[in-house]
């Protein structure tokens, strides 16, 4: 059956429109970027950047291939070019005194000249000269930053200097000490997770936590090359058709893991606690310091990383790209910081994006609310607790497909297409409504919950899935079937029967947590030693501990990487591995001081401080 679906798929999945080598460089060159830094160096440089539809007369043979070429999903739009030039080397030949004018007549010119297509201005990113001044001097923000940055080190700074001056035998100020970089350090590098043993056997999560996350740093590269000016777009376009790329495609799912681990780390540490309090046990009451712990932890890093991005950041540099890059982002972040702050960025102005990756802030968060709910009002009984959930999580995935039918959402693999990608994915209705509202997400966090109260369950009543030979075998089968799900998407691309893309846009995310929480609980029970020595490994658990900055940081590498290239960038393996190495590594050595000077003294601060 299996291989007869197999079949069917292959042959209903069609020939993709192939275009020899010369045939493609036939087409306009999709990119061209002139030098930037020579231009402006001209006392009368003149440089501007934007984006031209092509125009073609009737019938005209070229230009019916490169519409067919750009409707194939796989490919850039190639009816739309972008052009950056120095108009005043350029262009010298074309009078015309408004700089934006000078600039359309030139495309326009050397586009007829060169193609004999018309260009039409379809977006202007910027005009400017040598003199132009910066288009945002340093203002006031800038320096509320520099105040801010500021407290935060000076604040360390007294309470390292407090911690080693103390004398060791008393009692230390609880507020002071909570800014000390020796108890920062500590905290880091502490073996031990609060000493309960069954705490203690959570180990292999580090592991995959901080394999997830460079996973999800590879795909940052990768839709940060689709935004760059290419010089070699086909490169992206033809691997984009290999098979294996959709365990890239597909591969964002990952994410999902941490929406899980979120919402099945807090249930269990409930009901743990919920131990040491039986007369109360765990009641509501609990909720508003549930959330209050989780705001503590988050809140500082985000207001210092949207601040970063809304101020200094546009200083760094310089190039053709910084403007609509990185200015842009900077914009955004301007416009919306209280929507970032209230975790509710995903709602408002969806399409104006903020550091992209923050969408899972703001949906974690609001899912955390509800999962914290949950937990506590169903945690006195784990047994039922599961039941219910159960039921919570099939209306949950009913719901979602009834909401993906209805208004044609599809699942973020019908949508990793690379002129989606260069956009950001910027109008795409299935991505604000499905990919990063809560919704899309709720099942996963169930799911979470159900794994909590499911392994609390088991341990009260000593079963011990090891023992179990159907758990076994679903164990064996769930870190092979991560990856097959992930590749069955490369099949699912080609169906198109809406009633199957709404159900997968249901199901892909719940089946995805499913394998993944049978393997942790496998890892968990240490059903084999191997991936649990692996995923236990100590180095993982400081780098999983400051699995926040890097989230929130990582991508303003990907981003400033290809925004400071001053020439069209080249695509390839190697270029896309090395940015991805550069974004690991640098992500690395500044979540390290952000995680020990921000993140964990201002949530010990906090807690001291209303507790
Ligand atoms: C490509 O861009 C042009 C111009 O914006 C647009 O009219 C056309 O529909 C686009 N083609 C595809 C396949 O998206
Ligand atoms: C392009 O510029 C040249 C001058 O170099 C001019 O002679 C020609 O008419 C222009 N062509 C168009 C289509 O504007």
């Amino acid at each position: 059956m299996g291989v007869l679906w197999f079949l069917f798929v292959i042959l209903a999945a069609g020939k993709a429109l192939e275009l020899t080598n010369e045939q493609y460089h036939q087409m306009p060159q999709l990119f061209q970027l002139d030098d930037y830094e020579k231009c402006l160096a001209n006392q009368r440089g003149a440089f501007c950047l934007g984006s031209f539809d092509l125009v073609a007369p009737p019938d005209n043979h070229l230009f019916n291939v490169i519409q067919k070429f750009s409707e194939e999903h796989y490919s850039f739009n190639h009816t739309r070019i972008h052009r950056g030039y120095c108009v005043s080397s350029r262009c010298s030949d074309v009078d015309e005194v408004s700089l934006n004018r000078k600039f359309v007549k030139c495309v326009k010119n050397i586009t007829q000249k060169h193609y004999g297509f018309d260009a039409k201005l379809s977006s202007l990113n910027y005009c400017k000269t040598s003199k132009t001044p910066p288009s945002r001097p340093i203002d006031s923000l800038d320096v509320a930053f520099i105040y801010f940055c500021g407290i935060i080190l000076l604040m360390n700074v007294i309470g390292t200097i407090y911690d080693f001056a103390r004398n060791p035998d008393h009692k230390p100020n609880r507020y002071l000490i909570t800014w000390s970089l020796a108890e920062s350090w500590k905290r880091l590098t502490n073996p031990y997770e609060n000493g309960d043993p069954r705490l203690t056997s959570f180990s292999p999560i580090h592991g995959m936590k901080v394999i997830s996350l460079i996973l999800v740093m590879l795909a940052h590269s990768i839709i940060a090359f689709h935004m760059s000016y290419l010089q070699n777009p086909q490169f992206l376009e033809y691997a984009s058709r290999h098979p294996l790329s959709t365990l890239l495609h597909n591969g964002s799912i990952i994410v999902q893991t941490f929406i899980m681990l979120s919402s099945f780390l807090l249930a269990y540490n409930l009901l743990i606690s919920g131990e040491k309090d039986p007369k109360n046990g765990l009641n509501l009451r609990l909720l508003p310091r549930v959330i209050f712990n989780r705001v503590a932890r988050i809140t500082p890093l985000n207001v210092f990383m949207v601040g970063l991005t809304a101020t200094w950041w546009r200083h760094m540099s310089d190039g053709p790209l910084w403007i609509p890059f990185v200015e842009e982002e900077c914009a955004h972040c301007r416009d919306k910081w209280w929507a970032q702050f209230l975790y509710i960025n995903n709602f408002i102005e969806p399409d104006k994006k903020c550091l992209i990756q923050t969408w899972f802030l703001a949906v974690d968060m609001q899912l955390y609310v509800l999962a914290g709910f949950l937990a506590l009002t169903l945690g006195r009984s784990p047994r039922r607790g599961v039941k219910v959930l159960s039921c919570l999580l099939v209306c949950a995935i009913l719901a979602n497909f009834v909401i993906a039918y209805n208004w044609n959402l599809k699942a973020i693999l019908f949508l990793t297409y690379p002129e989606l990608m260069r956009h950001q994915y910027a109008g795409q209705p299935s991505f604000n409504l499905m990919y990063m509202a809560p919704w899309g997400s709720l099942p996963s966090s169930l799911i979470g919950l159900i794994a909590a109260f499911l392994l609390y369950y088991w341990q009260q009543v000593n079963f011990k899935p090891e023992e179990s030979l159907i758990f076994r075998i679903l164990y064996r089968c769930s870190v092979p079937s991560i990856f097959i799900w992930i590749l069955s998407g490369y099949f699912i691309k080609n169906i198109s029967s809406p009633i199957f893309i709404a159900a997968y846009a249901a199901l892909d995310r719940p089946m995805f947590c499913l394998i993944i929480v049978v393997a942790m609980l496998g890892f968990i029970n240490k059903i084999d030693s191997l991936w649990w020595q692996f995923l236990s490994w100590n180095g993982w658990r400081p780098l999983s501990r400051m699995s926040l900055p890097i989230l929130l940081v990582h991508w303003s590498y990907n981003l400033t990487q290809i925004a400071v290239r001053t020439n069209l960038t080249r695509s390839s393996i190697f270029e896309i591995g090395g940015h991805w190495f550069l974004t690991i590594v640098m992500t690395y050595v500044t979540s390290l001081p952000l995680h020990l000077l921000i993140e964990l003294p201002m949530l010990q601060f906090f807690k001291v401080l209303f507790s």
